[in-house]
């Protein structure tokens, strides 16, 4: 039900006031108030009852505190690594800390770097109501993004999921064969052998490249036995998308989905009529682990690959390599720091390793 913008303003000064008194006592004694205007006294007010009660449904502040022990929950209240490590620099603050998230979505540009960044809080996704209607969730953003490793690809997230891929994306293309430097130091090889070098031992998408994996797009797609399905068809990306999976109904009992952010297994079964006590539907997820781990070792075989004791971490050599090596490693590291294990989108996930693991062994016997 849609109401007049002076309702609206008499509405939302109202609910303020309310708002603000909520916290002393109780306080559903507000909708006779909105009414005046009508000229009658007072005791008609049904436009004003309808606009309280749906503010109410979100604003009752029992929901509001319930929201807050389970964003308790969700790494992002932490954001411990992430913003100490990145959280202050202008080139990773817009993801990494909620001042410059904020600064991003509302002037669009960060000012430079920051002081003493925080972690992200209810207003780092909530800012200002738009339409004040039911679905009106006051977020930052929910429209679709211009994504950040090609800035002529749009990534549609399906609503509110939007927000999420703000942040939760892929930062560099997928190495193309031509001279080409992209942000992590790795360039066709300047020696113009056909080579392709990785500078850095932190090449690869970012650690958090879920929109792209949902989407479908962004990774390199090796020619082989399996075909790749369209960007932007996936049946997870229509039907659920982040929130549908992260942000399901939360689940007292599994301590999962609502602002835990952790994603709900009823939601999984609910969708898919199953009952399984495990995200590994259709052995899909035992599939793309044993995936993941041939060509993890497919790579350290071809030496592009090794073992570093000191970050307990698989980390790439810096060298020159043929392309097929450098997209097979950019694939096999984004699908890993995916994890999610192929439930992003099985189908595209499924035809990237398969497809790479094929290319690997052909590389393998060339090597021999
Ligand atoms: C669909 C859920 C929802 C509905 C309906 C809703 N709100 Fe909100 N509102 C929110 C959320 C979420 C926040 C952010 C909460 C926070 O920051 O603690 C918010 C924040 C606010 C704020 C403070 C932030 C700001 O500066 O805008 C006001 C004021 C507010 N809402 C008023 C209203 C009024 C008035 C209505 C009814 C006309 C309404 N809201 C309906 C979810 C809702
Ligand atoms: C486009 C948004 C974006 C930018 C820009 C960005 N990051 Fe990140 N980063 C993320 C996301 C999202 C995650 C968490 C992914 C996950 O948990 O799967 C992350 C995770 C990390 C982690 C791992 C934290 C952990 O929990 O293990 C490190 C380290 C990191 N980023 C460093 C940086 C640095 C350094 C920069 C700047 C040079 C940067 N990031 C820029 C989005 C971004
Ligand atoms: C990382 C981003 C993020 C943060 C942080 C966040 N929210 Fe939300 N919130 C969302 C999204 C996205 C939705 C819409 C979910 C959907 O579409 O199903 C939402 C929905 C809501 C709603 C309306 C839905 C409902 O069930 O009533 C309320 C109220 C709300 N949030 C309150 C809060 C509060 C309070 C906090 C802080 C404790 C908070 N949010 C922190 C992203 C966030
Ligand atoms: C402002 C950027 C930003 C937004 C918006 C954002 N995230 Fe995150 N998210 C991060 C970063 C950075 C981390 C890593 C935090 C850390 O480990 O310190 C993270 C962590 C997570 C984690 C936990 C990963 C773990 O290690 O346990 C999940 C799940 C997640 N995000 C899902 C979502 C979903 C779903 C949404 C949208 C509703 C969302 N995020 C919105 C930046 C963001
Ligand atoms: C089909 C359901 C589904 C959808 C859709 C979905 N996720 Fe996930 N996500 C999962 C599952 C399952 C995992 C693996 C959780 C685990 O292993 O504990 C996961 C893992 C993650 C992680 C790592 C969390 C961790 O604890 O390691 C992040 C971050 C994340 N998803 C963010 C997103 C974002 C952002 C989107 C939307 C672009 C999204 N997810 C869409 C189901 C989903
Ligand atoms: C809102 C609906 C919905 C939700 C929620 C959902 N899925 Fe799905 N899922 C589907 C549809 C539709 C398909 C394609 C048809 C099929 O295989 O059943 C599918 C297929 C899959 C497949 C591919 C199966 C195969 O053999 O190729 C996997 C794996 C999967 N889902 C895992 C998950 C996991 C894990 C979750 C929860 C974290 C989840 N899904 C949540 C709708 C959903």
């Amino acid at each position: 039900m849609k109401c007049s913008s002076t309702l609206k303003l008499i509405l939302f000064g109202f609910i303020c006031a309310f708002l603000a008194s909520s916290c002393v006592k109780e306080g559903p004694m507000g909708p006779a108030g909105a009414d005046g205007q009508d000229g009658a006294d007072g005791s008609d007010g049904r436009d004003g009852v309808d606009g309280n009660v749906t503010c109410l449904v979100c604003h009752a502040s029992e929901n509001m505190e319930l929201k807050k022990g389970e964003f308790a929950m969700s790494a992002h209240s932490v954001g411990a690594i992430a913003v100490d490590y990145a959280g202050g620099r202008a080139s990773c603050a817009p993801c990494h800390s909620h001042e410059q998230f904020v600064q991003t979505m509302t002037v669009g540009f960060v000012a430079g770097d920051i002081t003493n960044p925080s972690a992200w809080q209810c207003s780092t996704c909530h800012g200002l109501h738009k339409t004040f209607e039911g679905i009106d969730y006051a977020l930052r953003s929910s429209d679709p993004i211009v994504a950040n490793f090609d800035n002529e690809v749009t990534m549609d997230l399906n609503g509110n999921s939007n927000l999420c891929a703000v942040c939760h994306q892929s930062r560099t293309a997928p190495p193309v064969d031509e001279d080409q430097y992209d942000r992590n130091g790795a360039l066709v090889d300047a020696a113009d052998n056909g080579l392709y070098a990785i500078t850095s031992t932190h090449y690869g998408p970012h650690h958090g490249a879920q929109s792209n994996v949902v989407y479908g797009t962004g990774f390199a797609e090796i020619e082989g036995d399996v075909a790749y399905p369209d960007a932007g068809t996936a049946k997870h990306l229509a039907q659920a998308s982040c929130t549908g999976c992260h942000m399901a109904e939360f689940d007292m009992a599994e301590a999962q989905g609502g602002h835990s952010f952790i994603p709900s297994l009823t939601a999984c079964n609910d969708c898919h009529g199953t009952n399984l006590d495990d995200f590994n539907y259709g052995g899909v997820r035992t599939e793309i682990e044993n995936l993941l781990e041939e060509i993890r070792d497919q790579l350290i075989a071809l030496d592009v690959v090794e073992y570093v004791e000191a970050d307990e971490a698989y980390e790439p050599k810096t060298g020159a390599y043929p392309i097929i090596q450098v997209e097979a490693f950019f694939n096999w590291i984004g699908l890993e720091e995916d994890r999610s294990m192929g439930a992003h989108n099985p189908q595209y996930v499924k035809a990237l390793l398969l497809n790479t693991k094929q290319a690997l062994e052909e590389e393998l016997l060339a090597h021999e």
